[in-house]
């Protein structure tokens, strides 16, 4: 016999950025974050997780291509997730899997992707989480999304906060055993629907620094990353959390703009410096301060995650058509390593 299971997650967007951990291996951060969550159709990741007592050893495959399961990320979250597994039995199929039984059955993993992989567009999260839940509903897990998302976070950081749709908090914690980082939602989907998110893809090369060991880097070398850390974020999650419950856009541009700046800026403030951002990526962070400038509200909010891809937020549909005009203006496609292709995303988060 054979028992599968599918699952879809989307990848999310933090508007006020996780740089940096307080411990590798767990996986805790050195500040809070928070996060708005696409929508599946966008970009997301999709994973099918089957079980059998012919399978001889856990594989995995991403895209299609087998990929090797030896990585201490994804055996740490199969690891949490098969403690917590319980009874599964489907009469139809006369399959009867005690809780036990899961520290012998070996699972096979096929995930995709619709969207250009550690091109800075956070597929790690979305993946990772599509991981943990899947291989939880297969398992017949019943803990919380809380508790899902701590075994996420050990697998990437990021992945945590898209266990939840809307906006996302991912709380630091304060225990050293992690027991309290966790993600928890701030606002549902259809909290704030007017908000549009288009995407910008200035390359879907592979990134040079993985976040992983750009953040080991900052941690270790930048002392902008302290302050940032310990003055700027508690203060600035606090206003964050207070624009989206009022659908203050002027705020939640100014804050999230702010904060993708700081990130990057910690970047160059690390030895030696990352660069994540190109001319491109400058270019459309000018032209969206000239405009918010020149209208004396903010119209637009941009930010870049570990990436030169722009992710840009626009406060309604109206707005999101203007800004895709000024874009195409400035950046008409195709042109070499400029910008190549544009994401529409809704978000109906
Ligand atoms: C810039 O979650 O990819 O996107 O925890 O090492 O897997 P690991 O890092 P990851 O880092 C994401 C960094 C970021 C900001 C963010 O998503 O908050």
């Amino acid at each position: 016999w054979i028992l599968m299971a599918t699952g879809r997650t989307p990848t999310n967007i933090a508007v006020i950025k996780y740089w940096g951990k307080r411990d590798e291996a767990l996986i805790l951060p050195v500040n809070d974050s928070i996060s708005v969550t696409l929508d599946p159709d966008h970009l997301s990741a999709t994973t099918t997780v089957a079980v059998s007592p012919t399978f001889d050893r856990d594989r995995m495959w991403l895209n299609g291509e087998e990929i090797p399961l030896s990585g201490d990320r994804f055996q740490s979250c199969l690891r949490e997730i098969r403690k917590l597994a319980d009874d599964v039995v489907d009469e139809k199929k006369g399959i009867r899997i005690r809780k036990d039984d899961w520290q012998k059955l070996h699972v096979h993993i096929s995930s995709y992707n619709n969207f250009p992989t550690a091109a800075g567009l956070a597929s790690s999260a979305a993946g990772l989480a599509c991981f943990v839940f899947t291989l939880a509903k297969l398992m017949n897990v019943k803990e919380d999304y809380g508790k899902l998302s701590s075994i996420a976070r050990q697998g990437s950081g990021s992945a945590c906060r898209s266990m939840y749709g809307g906006f996302v908090k991912w709380t630091m914690g304060r225990d050293a055993w992690g027991s309290d980082s966790i993600a928890v939602q701030l606002a549902s989907e259809s909290h704030w629907n007017d908000l549009v998110i288009i995407i910008a893809v200035v390359s879907s090369k592979q990134k040079e620094t993985s976040s992983t060991t750009g953040m080991r880097d900052s941690v270790e070398t930048s002392p902008l990353l302290q302050h940032r850390a310990q003055t700027v974020v508690p203060g600035r999650i606090l206003q964050m959390e207070e624009a989206i419950r009022s659908r203050d856009f002027a705020s939640f541009a100014r804050l999230t703009c702010a904060d993708s700046n700081q990130f990057h800026a910690v970047c160059l403030d690390t030895s030696p410096p990352i660069f994540y951002m190109n001319d491109t990526s400058h270019r459309i962070i000018s032209l969206v301060e000239r405009w918010n400038r020149s209208d004396g509200t903010p119209q637009v909010a941009y930010t870049f995650d570990a990436g030169p891809n722009a992710v840009l937020i626009a406060p309604n549909r109206k707005s999101a058509g203007l800004l895709l005009q000024r874009l195409l203006f400035c950046f008409p496609p195709p042109a070499d390593d400029e910008l190549t292709s544009y994401v529409i995303g809704d978000k109906s988060i």
